[in-house]
């Protein structure tokens, strides 16, 4: 396994990849890895014959006001864990190599990234689709692998590979939980235990809104009021959003229908948590 730090060295690394012909999988990552990015990891070294994850913490991504300097972060921990899973190569690139100075050029999926997490978030899909397109440019991968958790993001990257005509496929693959239903986030480790115990009031009333819609509730509003009902009913939780849309286009729906996808964000104390399922 190589870890490098200049995209240079990552671009000769790809071009000798395609010389020979190699498939490559892409997992973008943030650091301070769970198992979360670890089945992203292992699906693409399944599927993919050689895998490039990258470690970044993106400024661009964070308003002024949030946890960019307290990210967590243990690289040395990170590297080791990639080089069991059978990664080939590493990036980690500092600030000034993704952002020189006066560097002036964002993307963005208009529409798509104004919602849900784009309401008390407005920049954070800007960053996130500025830096994946930077990643994708350098690395170049046939597949690029992110977690559904970001249900948002997923849909929002696949949206601009689409429009771009970027020749990679971008799949988002299942929500890893804690057995508590707790689903993992570099975040989780901002919580002391009580708070963590307090978190589980996401996932749960996740899983009250699936029962209901399996015993046949189709009515979105009757299902908010209890998703809300059982959040504010922990006395730490704070709601952002609690939200059922289309699963592609992110607009709100009356009804349940097939794919929706309920998403909710809430904080926990300061600490803002997401996640979502799909009926
Ligand atoms: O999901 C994340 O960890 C980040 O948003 C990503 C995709 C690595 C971009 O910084």
């Amino acid at each position: 396994m190589k870890t490098v730090k200049s995209i240079y060295e990552v671009k000769e690394y790809v071009k000798e990849l395609r010389r020979k012909g190699k498939s490559i999988g892409f997992v973008p990552t943030m650091g301070y890895l769970h198992a979360g990015h670890l089945s992203l990891v292992k699906e693409s070294v399944w599927r993919c014959d050689c895998t490039v994850v990258s470690i970044f913490i993106n400024p661009a991504q964070f308003a002024p006001n949030e946890d960019f300097n307290k990210y967590p972060r243990n690289i040395q921990r990170d590297i080791e864990v990639l080089e069991k899973e059978g990664v080939d190569l590493i990036f980690i690139p500092g600030d000034g190599e993704m952002y020189p100075e006066g560097y002036k050029t964002y993307v963005g999926v208009k529409n798509l990234q104004d919602r849900l997490c784009g309401i008390s978030r407005p920049d954070f899909f800007k960053g996130v689709c500025t830096i994946v397109l930077k990643l994708f440019n350098i690395v170049t991968p046939d597949i690029s692998f992110f977690g559904q958790k970001d249900a948002q993001q997923a849909v929002i990257l696949k949206k601009m590979a689409c429009d771009l005509n970027l020749d990679v496929k971008v799949e988002a693959l299942p929500i890893i939980r804690e057995k508590s239903g707790l689903a993992l986030s570099s975040r989780n480790e901002y919580l002391d235990k009580k708070q963590k115990k307090a978190a589980l009031c996401l996932s749960r009333s996740l899983a009250r809104a699936r029962k209901a819609v399996e015993a046949g509730e189709k009515n979105a509003a009757r299902i908010l009021k209890r998703i809300k009902a059982e959040i504010e009913s922990e006395p730490l939780a704070r709601i952002d959003y609690v939200e059922i849309v289309d699963s592609g286009n992110l607009q709100s729906l009356k009804q349940i229908k097939d794919k929706t996808l309920i998403a909710v964000a809430v904080f926990i104390n300061n600490v803002r948590l997401i996640d979502n399922i799909i009926v």
